[in-house]
């Protein structure tokens, strides 16, 4: 099975605070650095940490080629990545002292993908093929549809949330992941079986942060704890999840098995500075 994943790819600008920025608050930061990100590009390099074959299609602005380079390096297939003159997308995010975060992003490039680049990539995938789709890029309900049309199995992790996503095309998902936050914006509550009237022949896994996270399917529900970690900062803890959880799946693992590693994955992850940066090899894992 081929994974494509066509998502954001963004310039992580992180500053360290005391604590979050109030309203007309203006506040100091301890620390600042750049860190490779986007959830989009964050999948893709857990699906590869975890040994999948991921194909990564997105757009980046002529600033953005480390960010290729950088999950290249990772073993993840960019052909399909787009350059551009748009700016590349970039997050602003503030990490407190106990790890959360807040953060702003500017769409760029992430949001002015043309149909014909969409097509083309789409095009490489079939039956049998996986497509996994946030919500950081444009045209994502024509993505969803024309990629349900072409016969791949659709995995959507509606991030960031926005109301436009309870009109995309949600009954041809076939593996939903969402946090609290995102279940209250789409089912008006964080509940499994909320979402699963919303998507009811998918696997769906809400993530509960430091509670855990909870499964269902058509045929089996279960709650799995996360270990105690001390975190330092959770940017890209949900991202590690879904690249583990895919991977397991991809591989033929259940899904019980595969969410416990996913989860394991997101423990280290929160224990290590920046996004794709703190995202563990499977190796450490054992
Ligand atoms: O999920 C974490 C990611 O969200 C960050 O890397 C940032 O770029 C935003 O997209």
């Amino acid at each position: 099975m081929k994974i494509l994943n066509l998502g954001s790819l963004n310039i992580d600008l992180v500053y360290q605070v005391e604590h979050i920025a109030r309203p007309g608050e203006t506040i100091a930061s301890s620390s600042h650095q750049v860190f490779a990100g986007g959830k989009g590009a964050n999948q893709s390099a857990a699906l590869a940490r975890a040994s999948a074959s991921v194909f990564h299609a997105g757009q980046v602005g002529p600033e953005g080629q480390w960010l290729v380079d950088k999950l290249a390096g990772l073993g993840v297939d960019v052909q399909h990545i787009r350059f551009s003159d748009i700016p590349t997308g970039h997050a602003i995010i503030q990490v407190d002292r106990h790890g959360q975060n807040s953060i702003v992003l500017f769409a760029g490039a992430n949001a002015q993908i043309n149909r014909g680049a969409i097509d083309a990539a789409l095009a490489h995938f079939g039956r049998g093929d996986m497509l996994l789709l946030q919500n950081e890029i444009n045209d994502v309900a024509y993505i969803l549809t024309a990629a349900a049309e072409r016969g791949l199995t659709i995995c959507l992790n509606p991030a960031p949330f926005g109301p436009e996503v309870c009109a995309y095309p949600l009954e041809r998902v076939d593996l939903l992941i969402v946090n609290e936050t995102e279940a209250i914006g789409l089912a008006g509550a964080s509940t499994l079986a909320a979402l699963a009237a919303l998507c009811p022949r998918a696997q769906i896994a809400l993530t509960l942060g430091a509670a855990g996270v909870q499964y269902r399917s058509p045929t089996e529900e279960f709650h799995l704890p996360a270990p105690h970690v001390e975190a330092v900062d959770t940017t890209g803890a949900g991202d590690t999840f879904i690249g583990y959880f895919l991977q397991g799946l991809a591989a033929g693992m259940t899904a019980r098995e595969s969410m416990a590693r996913a989860i394991r994955a997101a423990a280290v992850c929160v224990t290590r500075p920046g996004a794709m940066d703190s995202i563990p090899a499977a190796n450490e894992l054992d």
